[in-house]
Formats: structure tokens, C-alpha cells, sequence
């Protein structure tokens, strides 16, 4: 099955019918899953459902899959390998999934190994999008090679956070994929913020996941002066914010926020 067209419509979907799969349905996911090559053979990966997850970011789904090993090397890249390869079926079936990066599986299943959970169902409205709906960083600040056809499904590609943290340089035979590890402040920053959303929410009832799945995350683009500049809002995320009473910013000054906000300073102050 082609599953190339998926790549730019799917989306992670975080709202679904609370009703499971039939069997069938299940078996033909399995099917579909045991079907996908891994990336390293020599890391083998084992799957099972799970009914019950914990942690931050959740969502609520009928269903649970989660991606466990042995803790060999490579483990954790064919897990994204062949989760990615589900979700773009999913999506081609009508369906929706999302990655729960830091869920747990709650129930006594639960093993040393487990990697990832991917949640997935019939989602609420359409499992798809626009390509034009698809935030991200503009394809230059990630590849040297903005017009290759591979690198432009590279740029569509999920990440936790949105946070895209890669670079592709071509050269004339080769690509050389480069991570972008976040360091503390900034793991720290995104940690401190996360609980600080939650406290602003708690009242309203509304939950992180929810508000990062209506509202997406709002793409910045940071300047060499420290300021980020965040891009206008549409109108679903601008209602949303408008219930929390939120303003969204044009700008912020980094280093003020970090300060105000996040209460740490920065080298120098
Ligand atoms: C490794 C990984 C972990 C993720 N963990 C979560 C999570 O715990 N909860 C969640 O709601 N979304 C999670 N996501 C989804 C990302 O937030 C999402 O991919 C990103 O915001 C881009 O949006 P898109 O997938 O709709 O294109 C995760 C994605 C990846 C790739």
C-alpha cells in the first residue's frame, strides 16, 4: 500500500469516538504492523494494547499501543520507524493516531523496556488536514536542499513538541541527518512552562492536551537579538485563547521571559 500520499495530510489526531475497533478492524492493523520492515532487523521490537495510560500530555483514546524491546541498540528508532509507518495508515484508513512520548502504560503490563505509546481510533471530524495546516519551521532553517522531494517529506515529519530538531545537509551522495539536543535552560524551560500552563488551566477546566490539540502549537521564529517573533494565530487557536482570556503576543523578549516567567536568569545578569 502507498502510503506517500499521507504523509502530507495526516495529522496527530487527539480527540476520538470513544468506541473501540471491532476485532477485525484490530487484526487488520496487526496484520498491517507486523507487515512493516524494521529499520535494524537486529533490534527487534515486541507490540501489545494496553486499556490504561499515565503521564503528561495525555489523550484520551480507545486504544493503546505501545512499543516495547529489549534494550538493544536501534531499538528506539525502529519504533519511530514503524510507528510513523502506522500512522500514515491509519491516516490512509481513515483513522487517527497520535504519540504519546511521555505516557507510561498504566496497567501491570507494564515492562522496563516499553518505549513509546501511540494512541490511535476513529477520530472526532476528519483524521486529515491541508498541507498548508501543517506548522512548521521554514524548510531552509532545517536542509541545505530545499527543493529534494525526500527532505520536503523530512519537513512534514511529527516531533515531540513540535520542536523539529534537525538538520538535513545533501551533499552530492549523501545526507547527513544532525539532532539538536536541547540542553537545560530550555529542557528545563519547556518543563517549568508545561506546569505552569497546567496551573493557569486548572481552573478552567480545559486540559494541556486538549488546548495543544485545538490550538496547535504557534510557530516562532527566534531573531539573532533574542526576540521571537510568533506568527498571527488562526481563527480556531485566536477563540480558543480568547475563552482563556489569553492574549497571544506578536513578540517576546526572550531573556525577560525567562526571567518573568520561568524565574531563571541568564548568563551575565
Ligand atoms: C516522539 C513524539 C512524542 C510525542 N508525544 C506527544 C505527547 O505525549 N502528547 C501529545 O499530545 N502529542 C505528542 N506528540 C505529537 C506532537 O506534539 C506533534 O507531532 C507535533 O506537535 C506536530 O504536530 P502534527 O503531528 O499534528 O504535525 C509527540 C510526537 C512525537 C514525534
Amino acid at each position: 500500500m502507498d502510503l506517500y500520499h499521507s504523509i502530507g495530510r495526516r495529522k496527530s489526531c487527539r480527540a476520538y469516538i470513544q468506541e473501540p475497533l471491532t476485532p477485525n478492524q484490530l487484526d487488520e492493523l496487526k496484520k498491517a504492523l507486523d507487515s512493516f520492515e524494521p529499520l535494524y532487523p537486529n533490534a527487534p521490537l515486541e507490540y501489545r494494547f494496553t486499556s490504561e495510560t499515565k503521564g503528561m500530555f495525555q489523550v484520551k483514546a480507545p486504544h493503546y499501543l505501545v512499543f516495547s524491546g529489549k534494550g538493544e541498540e536501534g531499538e528506539q528508532e525502529n519504533a519511530g520507524f514503524i510507528g510513523q509507518k502506522l500512522m500514515l495508515w491509519l491516516d490512509a484508513h481513515e483513522r487517527g493516531g497520535v504519540w504519546l512520548g511521555a505516557s507510561k502504560d498504566a496497567t501491570e503490563q507494564r515492562k522496563r523496556a516499553d518505549i513509546i505509546i501511540l494512541a490511535f481510533g476513529t477520530v472526532e471530524g476528519s483524521p486529515h488536514r491541508e498541507i498548508s495546516e501543517f506548522r512548521r519551521k521554514p524548510i531552509a532553517e532545517i536542509t541545505n536542499a530545499v527543493e529534494d522531494e525526500c527532505i520536503k517529506a523530512v519537513h512534514l515529519a511529527p516531533s515531540g513538541m513540535n520542536i523539529q530538531p534537525w538538520y538535513l545537509e545533501k551533499r552530492e551522495d549523501t545526507v547527513k541527518l544532525y539532532r539538536q539536543i536541547l540542553k537545560p535552560p530550555m529542557s528545563l524551560a519547556y518543563t517549568i512552562a508545561l506546569l505552569q500552563l497546567r496551573k493557569l488551566l486548572s481552573k478552567s477546566g480545559i486540559s494541556t492536551c486538549r488546548l495543544f490539540g485545538r490550538t496547535q502549537s504557534l510557530m516562532c521564529t527566534k531573531k539573532r537579538d533574542g526576540t521571537v517573533i510568533v506568527e498571527v494565530a488562526n481563527k480556531q487557536a485566536r477563540e480558543f485563547y480568547q475563552t482563556l482570556k489569553v492574549k497571544v503576543p506578536s513578540s517576546v523578549d526572550l531573556a525577560e521571559f525567562k526571567q518573568r516567567t520561568l524565574g531563571l536568569k541568564s548568563k551575565g545578569d
